[in-house]
């Protein structure tokens, strides 16, 4: 009988048309599975599981899944998945790490430059019908060239980050866990500093792209909201909790910082009410990965993975494969 794959919810064609190919394919409607329970419900009738980053695959949901050989989230993060559970019920866990550095850095980039040159709320001044004539003093922002960036988390999207932001004539420092290789340092001109509050102090523009941990909870808090220059900005495309978003709004709304822009949120998908009238913020919905190119690449890798533990390939030679 042929294995049974479920995909939570539609995804780019031909990568459900890969998986067609070799197994019977159930496709969720979006949304769905979003739900805890709607997940024990129809977890038991299927081999592998290829969920989004908005399904709670919980300790209950694996439990659940007695035929389950593995899940492969559509996505680099996983902090939806319980890997305590995963490995207590021997489901291999899969990721899509690789594919989505070039979206999601080029989208870091927008974002920088949309916070810093206003422009946002220089279309919203046009379009209520306010541009009479060319103002020399109307929207100054600043310019990226010459500024300095803090990334927080230099894995392979802060480092492409970090690229780019060479390449756009900035100064670039960053904190991590370690220091990164020395040459890939001295390839960036990157400056370690080995505290977030000496990271803030000193940039421009902070940029978050570390995972979620227990340690990144919360890591943009009060403390370094205060630390930051009055007209420094922070964006945020990793994941929504590691900013304190109520700090953050206060700090937006009293203009001790200068912007931000945000594709995560702390309770995905609300939206903190204070954030919502927060002033110098964008706001997009989890969109940083959002080309069709990585979406599909994504997929695939999520498939492949599906498809090498189905067909009993050693999980060593499966590259994407999470070690818990
Ligand atoms: C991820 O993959 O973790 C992104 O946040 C969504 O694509």
């Amino acid at each position: 009988m042929s294995k049974r794959i479920l995909i939570t919810e539609p995804i780019i064609p031909s990568v459900i048309d890969k998986l067609e190919k070799r197994y019977q394919v159930d496709l969720g409607e979006r949304g769905t599975y979003n739900d805890e329970q709607a997940l024990v419900n129809d977890i038991r009738a299927y081999d592998a599981l290829l969920p989004m980053l908005s399904n709670p695959i919980t300790g209950k949901v694996i439990a659940a899944g007695e035929n389950l050989d593995i899940i492969a989230n559509h996505a680099v993060g996983y902090n939806n998945i319980d890997l305590e559970a995963a490995q207590k019920h021997d489901v291999a866990i899969a990721n899509t790490p690789g594919v989505l550095t070039d979206s999601c850095a080029e989208f870091t980039i927008g974002l920088m430059l949309a916070v810093s040159r206003r422009l946002f709320e220089a279309q919203q001044y046009l379009l209520n019908g306010k541009f009479n004539d060319w103002e020399p003093l109307g929207f100054l922002g600043k310019e990226l060239n010459g500024s300095t960036l803090g990334i927080i988390g230099m894995g392979r999207i802060g480092t492409g980050v970090a690229r780019r932001a060479k390449a756009l004539g900035m100064k670039v420092t960053y904190h991590n866990r370690n220091k990164v290789d020395p040459d890939l340092e001295q390839e960036l001109d990157a400056q370690y500093c080995s505290t977030v509050q000496e990271l803030a102090s000193q940039s421009d523009i902070i940029t978050l792209h570390c995972p979620l941990t227990d340690e990144t909870h919360h890591l943009i808090n009060e403390e370094i909201l205060s630390l930051m220059p009055n007209d420094a900005i922070l964006i945020n495309t990793s994941r929504g909790p590691v900013v304190d978003e109520e700090s953050l709004a206060r700090a937006l709304h009293n203009g001790s910082i200068g912007g931000a822009a945000l594709d995560v949120f702390e309770n995905e998908p609300e939206l903190h009410p204070k954030l919502k009238t927060a002033p110098s913020c964008i706001r997009t919905p989890h969109i940083a990965s959002a080309s069709f190119q990585t979406r599909e690449a994504i997929g695939m890798l999520a498939a492949d993975a599906i498809i090498g533990i189905l067909e009993g390939q050693p999980t060593s030679e499966i590259p994407n494969l999470i070690q818990p």
